[in-house]
């Protein structure tokens, strides 16, 4: 194996060992992918300032985001059928990020529960991200599982009540456990090591759903439960609701628009995350980059602004927070180290992103993320 520097190194590694159908899922946007490319490729437009001779001794990655303490501005993004790229993929991402001191967010479409990443964590705090189904009684349980967990903060995500389109899901006929149809089983024989460690667990369907909703003994595919199970007539008032049953931290998930960043302001949430879903929603849609200005100039004085979407590096990083973004999210970025090689590919990821923050921030004359802004930037390659 050659050595490892890159995300772009895990990605290529990941590919390898993964099955088709879930590096496929993971890798993947909908329809024509224009935003899930654009996501990537509007933050190689953003030009830095380079400075010299400025004092780059004492550095500090360290900031906040909701008011916790993170080792660098950068969280693992909730992503669906984690435990499918590897055995125990939740878990082990957990651990990582519990080593680095960044925040988790457990997705509520994973294949390891709640319960099984709070104990293999200790009861460390993580964030549980919640869909909106039909069935509120569900949803009920799910809040209080979150809290039993010793959750710290409550994802909503309000851009998934139906499914973007994925072309290659559909071919590929996604499911958890992957149906052994002919085509799945030579793929999967071709991946050993990832055959091996999936025997070795019991964890193999979506874990908090699959024995915790009456007559679902076996829900396979997400795109039929999102079609059955999410609601689709999800509002704001669900959103009061979920604020008022919890009574913690809560951070939107999925907002594109200034009219609906505003509305968030008025939910009382602590947090929004700018996102296009990793591209996989509504293709057609801006990069998150370029939305991310207008929603921070209309409010983040009023409330936190996060943002997702085409992280592959840590000079990335550094460009969302210059744009005002106090933390973000990496998805893919994670997922490729956690497919390459589980809880130290995950663990690599980590380091190659705060490598990369931390050397960025030091040629463009800074020390501490506070004072990282605009003027980090090269006027006129920045969306304003
Ligand atoms: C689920 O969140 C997905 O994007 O597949």
């Amino acid at each position: 194996m050659s050595m490892i520097t890159t995300i772009e190194d895990l990605r290529v590694l990941a590919q390898k060992r993964v099955p088709r159908m879930f590096y496929d899922y993971a890798d993947s946007g909908s329809w024509t992918e224009s935003t899930y490319r654009a996501n990537e490729s509007d933050f190689q437009k953003i030009k830095l300032r380079q400075r010299v001779a400025v004092n780059m001794e004492g550095r500090s990655t360290a900031t906040t985001m909701i008011g916790q303490a993170v080792a660098m501005p950068v969280a693992i993004a909730p992503t669906g059928l984690t435990g499918m790229q590897h055995a125990d993929g939740e878990i082990l991402a957990a651990r990582a990020a519990k080593k680095f001191g960044v925040p988790f967010t457990l997705s509520t479409m994973s294949i390891c529960s709640i319960e099984d990443v709070s104990q293999a964590t200790g009861g460390h705090p993580f964030w549980f991200q919640l869909y909106v189904m039909r069935d509120r009684d569900f949803i009920e349980r799910l809040i209080e599982r979150a809290r039993a967990a010793n959750c710290s903060a409550l994802v909503i995500t309000l851009d998934l009540q139906i499914l973007g389109q994925r072309h290659k899901d559909l071919k590929n006929g996604l499911s958890a456990p992957p149906k052994l149809t002919l085509a799945n089983m030579l793929n999967i024989a071709t991946k050993p090591r990832w055959a091996l460690g999936m025997l070795g667990t019991p964890r193999r369907q979506f874990g908090n759903i699959v024995g915790h909703v009456k007559g679902i003994e076996n829900m396979g595919s997400l795109s039929s439960w999102t079609a059955q199970q999410f609601d689709p007539r999800l509002n704001w008032g669900d959103v009061e609701w979920i604020k008022k049953r919890w009574g913690g931290k809560i951070i939107l998930k999925g907002i594109q628009d200034v009219e609906d960043a505003r509305l968030a302001v008025a939910s009382g949430a602590d947090a929004l995350i700018v996102s296009n879903h990793g591209g996989r929603q509504l293709d057609g849609a801006q990069s998150s980059i370029e939305a991310l200005p207008a929603i921070v100039d209309a409010v983040g004085n009023h409330i936190e602004v996060h943002m997702d979407g085409g992280i592959r590096s840590g000079q990335d990083v550094l460009k969302a927070r210059a744009l005002g973004a106090q933390g973000t999210y990496i998805g893919r970025a994670f997922l490729y180290g956690l497919g390459a090689m589980g809880q130290p590919g995950v663990e690599k990821a980590l380091q190659i992103i705060h490598n990369e923050l931390d050397l960025t921030m030091a040629f463009c004359g800074r020390t501490q993320m506070d004072a990282v802004d605009k003027s980090i930037l090269l006027p006129g390659t920045f969306p304003a």
